[in-house]
C-alpha cells in the first residue's frame, strides 16, 4: 500500500503500521457502539453471597472492631493482588488509609519535619486532616510524581499517586527513597492491581501503600479501603485504625495510650462482607475485561504515566479529550495547585479525559430526598465523577 509523502513521493506502509491502523479503527468503533466502557456494569449484588460473608459476624454478634468480616478481607486482599511484601490492615475508605498511614508512622517515631513531598495531580486528601502540611509540587514531566527539590534539602516521605491503573517511574522514585534512606509510599487508590514487567504487583515496591474500596473504584463496593504495610508494622496499624489504643495494656490503663495522630478509621463488618461479596461475583469478570482489553490502554507522548502488563487493573479508560457523545466523561484528578505553580499538572488535566465504567449518573448518585435536597452533581465538572 502506498501513500503521498510531503515532498510528493510515495511511502510504503509496512504490514505492521496497516494493521496497527485497522486495530485502531476497531476499537474506536467499538467504543463509539457502546453507551458505556463495560468493563463491569451492573456489578452483581446477591443477598445470599453476602448474608453469607456476613455470616459469622451475624452469628457473633461482631459487626464491628476487626470482626470476622473485616479480618477475612484483609487476608483476601492481600492473596487477590498477590502482594508479596505487605499485609492489608482494612479501613473505612481509601482516605482513612492515608491518615491511617500517616498515623502509622507517626506512632513509630517517624521524623516527619521534612515534609512529605507529593504532586498537585491527585485527590484532595494528600492534603487534609493528617496530611495538612504536606508539600505540594507540580508533576515531573518525566517521571509523573512530585517533583524532587533542587536545592539539597530531602524531605522526610515522597507519596505518589499512581493514577487510574497506571504507574509513574517508580523506580526513579525508589532510587531516590533508597539513597537519602526515606519512605516511599503510594497512593494507588485508583490502582490496586497494577503488574510489573517480572509480574510483581506494584504494591511491593513500596513502603506502604493505600488502596481505596468505593463505590467507583474497579474492585470497590460502597466504602472502604486498606493500608498495605510491611507485617512488622501490622500491630501499630492497627492502633493507628483504633484510635491509637494498645491494646496490650489492661482495659483500665488503655484510654492514655490513645495518639493524636490516629482515629477510627476501620472498617464495619457491613462493609467489609460487601465488598468481599462484590469479589466472589465480580472479580472474575474484571480481569477478563482487563486482559481483553488490554489494547485499549495505551501510553501517551507527554504523560508521565505507564500502563502495566496484561491483567493490570484500570479504574476508567484514559484517553486524550474528545467528544464523546455516548459518555459521561469525567475530568481527574482537578490540579490542587493554581496554573502557574502547576502548568504540567495542568497541562495533563486540560489535555485528557477518563471514559468511566458507568454510565451517566455515576454509579449511584448521591440522594436527592431530604430537607436540603439538591440535585446529584453529575457530569464533566462533578467533583470526584461519581
Ligand atoms: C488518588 C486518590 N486518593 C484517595 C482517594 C480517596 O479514596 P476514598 O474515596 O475511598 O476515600 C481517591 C478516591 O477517588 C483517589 O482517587
Amino acid at each position: 500500500m502506498k501513500r503521498q509523502g510531503p515532498d510528493s513521493s510515495t511511502i510504503e506502509h509496512t504490514t505492521d503500521e496497516l494493521q496497527h491502523s485497522k486495530r485502531k479503527h476497531e476499537i474506536e468503533e467499538r467504543i463509539a457502539a457502546q453507551p458505556m466502557t463495560q468493563c463491569v456494569w451492573p456489578r452483581i449484588f446477591d443477598v445470599e453471597v453476602l448474608t453469607k460473608h456476613l455470616d459469622e459476624s451475624l452469628r457473633t454478634g461482631q459487626m464491628t472492631n476487626h470482626g470476622p468480616a473485616a479480618k477475612r478481607l484483609e487476608q483476601e486482599i492481600v492473596t487477590r493482588l498477590n502482594c508479596k511484601k505487605h499485609v492489608a490492615v482494612a479501613c473505612a475508605s481509601g482516605t482513612a488509609a492515608l491518615h491511617a498511614l500517616y498515623a502509622t508512622y507517626s506512632m513509630l517515631g517517624h521524623d516527619m519535619s521534612s515534609g512529605i513531598l507529593v504532586s498537585a495531580f491527585g485527590f484532595p486528601p494528600v492534603l487534609q486532616g493528617n496530611w495538612r502540611n504536606a508539600v505540594l509540587t507540580d508533576v515531573d514531566p518525566i517521571h509523573g510524581g512530585p517533583v524532587l527539590p533542587a536545592d539539597g534539602h530531602v524531605p522526610s516521605v515522597i507519596c505518589i499517586v499512581n493514577p487510574f491503573g497506571y504507574r509513574v517511574d517508580v523506580r526513579f522514585y525508589r532510587d531516590y527513597c533508597d539513597r537519602h534512606g526515606v519512605l516511599l509510599w503510594f497512593d494507588n487508590a485508583a490502582t490496586p492491581q497494577h503488574l510489573m514487567p517480572d509480574g510483581t504487583n506494584l504494591h511491593d515496591i513500596a513502603d506502604a501503600s493505600t488502596v481505596s474500596l468505593h463505590e467507583t473504584k474497579t474492585i470497590g463496593r460502597g466504602e472502604g479501603g486498606v493500608l498495605l504495610v510491611k507485617p512488622e508494622l501490622f500491630d501499630v496499624a492497627f492502633r493507628a485504625v483504633n484510635f491509637g489504643y494498645d491494646y496490650s495494656v489492661p482495659p483500665e490503663h488503655r484510654g492514655a495510650t490513645y495518639h493524636r495522630a490516629a482515629s477510627n478509621y476501620r472498617m464495619s463488618d457491613v462493609a467489609a462482607a460487601t465488598i468481599l461479596m462484590s469479589w466472589e461475583l465480580n472479580w472474575d469478570t474484571i480481569v477478563k475485561w482487563n486482559v481483553e482489553h488490554e489494547d485499549e490502554i495505551v501510553n501517551f507522548d507527554g504523560i508521565p504515566f505507564f500502563k502495566g502488563e496484561k491483567g493490570t487493573f484500570y479504574s476508567c479508560a484514559y484517553e486524550p479529550r474528545q467528544h464523546r457523545p455516548n459518555f459521561e466523561v469525567k475530568y481527574y484528578y482537578y490540579p490542587l495547585l493554581p496554573r502557574e505553580k502547576a502548568p504540567v499538572a495542568w497541562r495533563i488535566f486540560d489535555t485528557m479525559q477518563c471514559r468511566p465504567f458507568h454510565p451517566p449518573g455515576g454509579p449511584c448518585p448521591y440522594g436527592i430526598s431530604g430537607p436540603n435536597a439538591s440535585k446529584p452533581v453529575s457530569g464533566p465538572h462533578s467533583p470526584r465523577g461519581d
